[in-house]
């Protein structure tokens, strides 16, 4: 069967907060579309959430290790795969994955939130003290998230220009290939040097732990890979999600003071925040592993699905008036996390970190709005994670 695949924007243009409409109108046709990666590659596009749970909930079907790895120039592709949880199957992913998840439980991290309190506080203090206007990006969002996943890793919090760079151009999807692949490499021999340093005088922190009571079953490669992965995705995601989660609630004020004044909102208030955002905006995908079918559509052995999870999270079938935020509504499951074994290990972190954050930010300037419309400019397009590159506000 021959099957025309579509040119669609699958993660260039986004309308502010929504997925592009020309992706949400495919829910509604049947089977899966025929598309084109980024890369000129052909795929299935998978847009509804039942479909996204059936594939990313199916490791067997469904494999990450099988996805052909993008070049890069510079950095050899087993180097690439080493500890990047997201680029292998169990069995190898479930022997790395099983280091990491003691330290990322909600027991685990519902000790560090009086540290990530403090750190919350101690940027508002900072934004008070230097008076309106702020950028949230630059004062808060990010510095909060790259703090504490610093402490948490044990990463040096003063090389926050370099790495904080190099993470948001690695995930920059219009830069060329070669860029990318020079500041992977970049990023590899920084995360390589302090794997060594732990190595020489482990630390009390993740990396220490890692060197301390795994550093025989894990290779150099292996713990570069981790922590530069922990790295990346423990500041700008959450970092993101604090910024366009602001400025989502300041454009729905009887939203933001729920989130303000009563703390039972707060929880149910995040994962709306979560699905009604979906960051991760870029279709992430799998490799078909046998012959198989979602939605009635066959999909042959080696043909890769993308799995759209911002379209996932819009589907009628999870939530009434889907495409309205309402952080008062019984929170309605998503897929901004993931699903299966891939589920994002950061999770518990993330939740914390956005329910401490949000009202600690709008109870301390109530007032708070944004200094004039925000430009089209000020979102971040062309990447894997959307978000914000700033967000002037005042009080
Ligand atoms: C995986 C989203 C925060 C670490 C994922 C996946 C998503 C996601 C969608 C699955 C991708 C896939 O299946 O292809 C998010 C969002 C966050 C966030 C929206 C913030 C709001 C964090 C934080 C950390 C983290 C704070 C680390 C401290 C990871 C790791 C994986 C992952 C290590 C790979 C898990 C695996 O393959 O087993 N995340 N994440 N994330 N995330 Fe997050």
């Amino acid at each position: 069967m021959s099957v025309e695949a579509h040119e669609l924007p699958l993660h260039v243009e986004r309308d502010q907060f929504d997925p592009p409409s020309g992706i949400s109108a495919l829910r509604d046709r049947p089977g899966l579309e025929r598309v084109h990666d980024s890369l000129g590659r052909e795929a299935w596009l998978v847009t509804r959430y039942e479909d996204a749970r059936e594939v990313l909930g199916d490791a067997t079907r469904f494999s990450n290790a099988r996805v052909p790895a993008v070049p890069m120039p510079g950095i050899d592709e087993e180097q690439m795969r080493a500890g990047q949880l997201l680029a292998l199957d169990p069995p190898d992913h479930t022997r790395l994955r099983r280091l990491l998840t003691g330290e990322f439980t909600v027991k685990r991290i519902r000790r560090l939130q009086p540290r990530v309190e403090e750190i919350v506080t101690e940027h508002l203090d900072a934004m008070e003290a230097a008076g309106p206007p702020s950028d949230l990006v630059t004062d808060f969002a990010l510095p909060v998230p790259s703090l504490v996943i610093c402490e948490l890793l044990g990463v040096p919090y003063d090389d926050r220009d370099d790495f904080q760079r190099r993470a948001s151009q690695q995930i920059d999807l219009t830069l060329p290939m070669e860029d990318r692949g020079r500041v992977a490499v970049e990023s590899r021999a920084y995360m390589s040097a302090l794997v060594d340093r732990a190595k020489a005088d482990p630390g009390d922190d993740l990396l220490g732990m890692l060197v301390r009571e795994h550093g025989d079953d894990l290779t150099h490669d292996e713990l570069v890979g981790i922590a530069t992965l922990l790295l990346i995705a423990g500041h700008e995601t959450t970092a993101n999600m604090l910024a366009l989660g602001t400025l989502a609630l300041l454009r729905h004020p009887e939203q933001a003071a729920l989130v303000r004044d009563d703390p039972d909102a707060v929880a149910p208030a995040v994962e709306e925040l979560m699905r009604f955002l979906s960051i991760v905006h870029a279709a992430v995908p799998r490799a078909v592993v046998t012959d198989t079918e979602v939605a009635g559509q066959p999909l042959a052995a080696g043909e890769m699905v993308l799995v759209q999870l911002a379209s996932a999270d819009r589907d009628r079938a999870l939530a009434e008036d889907p495409d309205h935020l309402d952080v008062g509504r019984a929170a309605a499951p998503h897929v901004a996390f993931g699903h299966g074994v891939h589920h994002c290990l950061g999770a518990p972190l993330a939740r914390m970190e956005m329910a401490t954050a949000f009202p600690a930010l709008l109870r301390r300037f109530p007032t708070l709005a944004t200094t004039t419309d925000v430009a089209r400019a000020e979102f971040r397009e062309g990447t894997f994670i959307y978000g914000m590159r700033s967000l002037p506000l005042t009080w």
